[in-house]
């Protein structure tokens, strides 16, 4: 093994780890998995086994002498801790999103990456979507002129098959969907257009966790977006920006596809090569992890980035708070 390749480990063993971070570590050049970790062991070893990775422990501590950085691929609840380890240690991280379960403990986490002065990334997996990056880079180029509405439709009943069910469980997360799906296409709002100078949100809680919500989001150069996030229904799946000179349209689940419309010229092409999937994304989200801590660049989604986004969740569900229950409780996915 060249000593120049990062040494990781995972820690969680979870789905994101058997469908993402493990299958994506094997294609990475730059990155040499050295250890999984997961407090259930067994698994962590089975995991180790059938991935070839040397070491499989149930604590960081075990592997951490062996390591220079770490992918926290936990439910929430436990990164604060987690990541606190890993910087004392003087790892760097790559967190799974959300960054943690309330903004007060992300700043503690961005406070310990700095003190430790190690990278801290984000697992924002939306900013390695082909068709998110050319999104991203018409808007720069300014290509669809004023942009005058932005609509984003995210959902499907929930199939995603977790090992601890953490994102129906309260003691394990501070949200539902929002926090779990939305968090990615908000994420990639606030990359293209900054933060919202005004947002309005409702969702079909009345006292556990959302399954539904609405957002209705104003940024500056007052570009208005709808956001419409579903884990019981299945919606349109489809980002579409409008602007004054042409409009895109994208699929929410492809990474790939992109329509463009100039005038009355529609395309619809596959904006890069290859084929959309999970593995595709973690792996370009690894090697940009792996990049910035080799040429001491910040990383595509930071902490902050981290940090603004639950921030942002924090101040929908606050505001949801402050206003009375609907008098009769709303049916999940068909008044949504
Ligand atoms: N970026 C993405 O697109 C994406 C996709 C899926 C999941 N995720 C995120 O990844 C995280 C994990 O999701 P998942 O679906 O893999 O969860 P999961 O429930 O399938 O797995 C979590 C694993 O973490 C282990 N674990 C819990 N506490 C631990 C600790 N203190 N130390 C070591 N291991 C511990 C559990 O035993 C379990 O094996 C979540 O935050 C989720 O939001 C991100």
């Amino acid at each position: 093994m060249p000593q120049s390749r990062l040494r990781v480990a995972i820690v969680g063993c979870g789905a994101i780890a058997e469908l993402g971070h493990l299958p994506a570590a094997r294609q990475v050049d730059e990155v040499a998995l050295v250890g999984v970790v997961d407090s259930d062991r067994a698994r962590a070893e089975a995991l180790a086994a059938r991935f070839r990775v040397p070491r499989a422990a149930a604590s960081l501590a075990e592997v951490a002498d062996a390591t220079d950085a770490v992918i926290l691929a936990t439910p929430p609840h436990v990164r604060p801790a987690l990541a606190a380890e890993a910087f004392a240690a003087g790892l760097h991280v790559l967190c799974e999103k959300p960054l943690a379960n309330s903004s007060a403990e992300c700043q503690e986490i961005l406070r310990a990456a700095a003190g430790a002065r190690r990278v801290l990334a984000v697992a924002h997996t939306y900013r390695f979507f082909p068709n998110r990056q050319r999104v991203q880079a018409l808007l720069r180029q300014g290509a669809l002129g004023r942009v005058r509405q932005v609509e984003v439709e995210e959902g499907t009943p929930t199939e995603w098959p977790t090992r601890t069910g953490y994102t129906f469980r309260r003691e394990l997360v501070s949200g539902g969907v929002l926090l779990n799906l939305g968090i990615h296409s908000l994420d990639a709002l606030f990359w293209w257009f900054g933060h919202p100078v005004e947002a309005l949100y409702q969702d079909d809680a009345v006292g556990g966790l959302e399954s539904n919500a609405r957002i209705r989001l104003r940024f500056a150069e007052d570009v208005v977006a709808t956001v419409r996030l579903s884990r019981t229904c299945r919606l349109a799946n489809r980002i579409r920006v409008e602007g004054e000179a042409g409009a895109l349209t994208l699929p929410v689940y492809d990474q790939l596809q992109l329509t463009e419309e100039w005038g009355s010229k529609a395309v619809t092409r596959k904006v890069a090569g290859g084929k959309s999937g999970v593995v595709r994304v973690v792996a370009a989200q690894l090697r940009d992890f792996a990049e910035s801590i080799a040429a001491r660049r910040p990383p595509a989604a930071t902490g902050a980035d981290g940090l603004r986004v639950v921030q942002f969740i924090e101040q929908c569900y606050a505001a949801k708070r402050a206003r009375p229950l609907p008098a009769r409780a709303p049916i999940p996915g068909v008044t949504w």
